[in-house]
């Protein structure tokens, strides 16, 4: 009997010394949870017939360990998450760890939240934890893969706490593909030379990316027709839409989806237009784009199209100009060349000069130098 309880007890002290906090089973199947940081693994010591385990982070379903001693948790984060394994045939049973160890999950920044914006630019914001020490400070790192970029530039609350960090020009991170890679975005932080545990969001830059207001790069009137034209830059959103609110004299505003960068309108009358860029897939999930400045058009208005008197008066005036223009044109050598010109031949009857020199006059003696001219010596008849 003695002996019986001798292995309850200890039985008892190994389970609440391995895995934290497991229902009190005098014979448990899993013990010793653990977390391997190398292999990036959740692992435990099992006992008895248990065929089926599932585990679980911060109590969602992650896979389940279908006759393995451990489930793949892939990166590990440094936010501190609740780890736990549960036998899901027979005899219910669970055991959790929380992992990394350390401090007060409350002491840790709070509502961090990532946006790309204008092009490529990055800012980050979070919250002190409601349970932080007075003396707290968080830092700031980005990281892709085996790189960590350090916060460049912080912005501080009243108390001198950073709560902001901005990078000015992220095109310099790795590039766009189709296949964007994740990105960690991490706060962690000291209070009084002890560590304060991280916070950590992942993301693909697409998905935080507020889509910097449209260009309006061109409109005009045609016929009955208002037209605009617009750009938008993004490095990392590459199928794009476009919401546009239109709004017609004193009607409502109305909106409406085009995938052209182009609005065409038929009569439109005045009307104000302003336009925002959305990415055409994920455009639920992602944050809104900008608008652009309102343009107020109209048509109706007179010097508002280019009006058709205006051509039938400068129509004439241009075709003086081009005139003109080959009048200067035809004294240039290289016009000479192209159209040569026809030596003026005497007339026998007529000509009362003697000794003419038909040439063609040119003041300049340079310029007669670079283009030869014929020079037709009359004889007398
Ligand atoms: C383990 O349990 C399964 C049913 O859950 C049973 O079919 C199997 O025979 C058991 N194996 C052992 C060794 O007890
Ligand atoms: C961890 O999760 C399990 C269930 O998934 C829960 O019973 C336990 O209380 C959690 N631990 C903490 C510290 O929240
Ligand atoms: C984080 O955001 C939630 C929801 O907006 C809010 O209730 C909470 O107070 C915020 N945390 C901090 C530390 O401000
Ligand atoms: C915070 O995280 C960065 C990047 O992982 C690390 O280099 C730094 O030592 C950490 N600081 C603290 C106080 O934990
Ligand atoms: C333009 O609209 C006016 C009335 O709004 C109409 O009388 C005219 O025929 C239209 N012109 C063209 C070219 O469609
Ligand atoms: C939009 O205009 C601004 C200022 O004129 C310019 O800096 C920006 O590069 C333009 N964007 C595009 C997509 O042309």
């Amino acid at each position: 009997m003695a002996l019986l309880w001798l292995a309850v007890l200890l039985t008892l002290i190994c389970h609440s010394m391995t895995t934290d906090h497991a229902i009190s089973d005098p014979d448990p199947p899993i013990t010793n949870l653990r977390i391997d940081p190398q292999r990036q693994r959740l692992v435990w010591d099992q006992h008895g017939n248990v065929s089926e385990i599932g585990c679980y982070v911060n109590s969602k379903l992650l896979a389940k360990a279908n006759g393995k001693l451990y489930c793949s948790l892939g990166d590990l984060s440094c936010e501190v998450k609740n780890y736990t394994v549960k036998v899901m045939n027979g005899q219910p049973f669970s055991a959790w760890i929380q992992y990394p160890k350390q401090g007060n999950p409350w002491a840790a920044a709070d509502n961090l939240t990532c946006r790309v914006h204008d092009v490529d630019q990055l800012s980050c914001s979070w919250a002190v934890g409601k349970e932080a020490p007075e003396n707290v400070q968080y830092y700031f790192y980005l990281k892709h893969s085996l790189e960590t970029w350090p916060c460049p530039k912080y912005m501080q609350n009243q108390q001198g706490v950073n709560v902001q960090c901005h990078f000015d020009s992220i095109s310099l991170q790795p590039q766009p593909q189709r296949s964007q890679p994740l990105f960690r975005f991490l706060v962690n932080g000291t209070s009084g030379g002890s560590k304060i545990p991280c916070r950590e969001t992942l993301h693909r830059l697409q998905e935080i990316e507020i889509l910097a207001a449209p260009n309006i790069t061109k409109t005009w009137c045609y016929e009955n027709y208002s037209f605009m034209e617009w750009e938008v830059r993004s490095l990392f959103t590459e199928d794009l839409k476009y919401e546009l609110e239109i709004r017609k004299g004193t009607d409502l505003a109305y909106r409406e989806e085009t995938e052209l960068e182009t609005l065409r309108l038929r009569n439109p009358g005045p009307y104000t237009v302003k336009v925002r860029a959305m990415d055409s897939v994920f455009f639920r999930s992602r944050p809104q784009g900008q608008w652009s400045a309102p343009q107020h058009l109209d048509c109706d208005r007179k010097d508002a199209s280019f009006p058709l008197w205006l051509v039938y008066l400068l129509a004439p005036l241009g075709a003086l100009l081009l005139v003109g223009l080959l009048f200067l044109c035809r004294r240039w050598p290289v016009m000479r060349k192209l159209f040569p010109r026809v030596p003026h031949v005497k007339d026998p009857i007529g000509d009362s000069f003697q000794n003419e020199r038909m040439v063609a006059w040119d003041p300049e003696p340079e310029s007669q130098e670079e283009c030869p001219v014929t020079q037709v010596q009359v004889l007398e008849t």
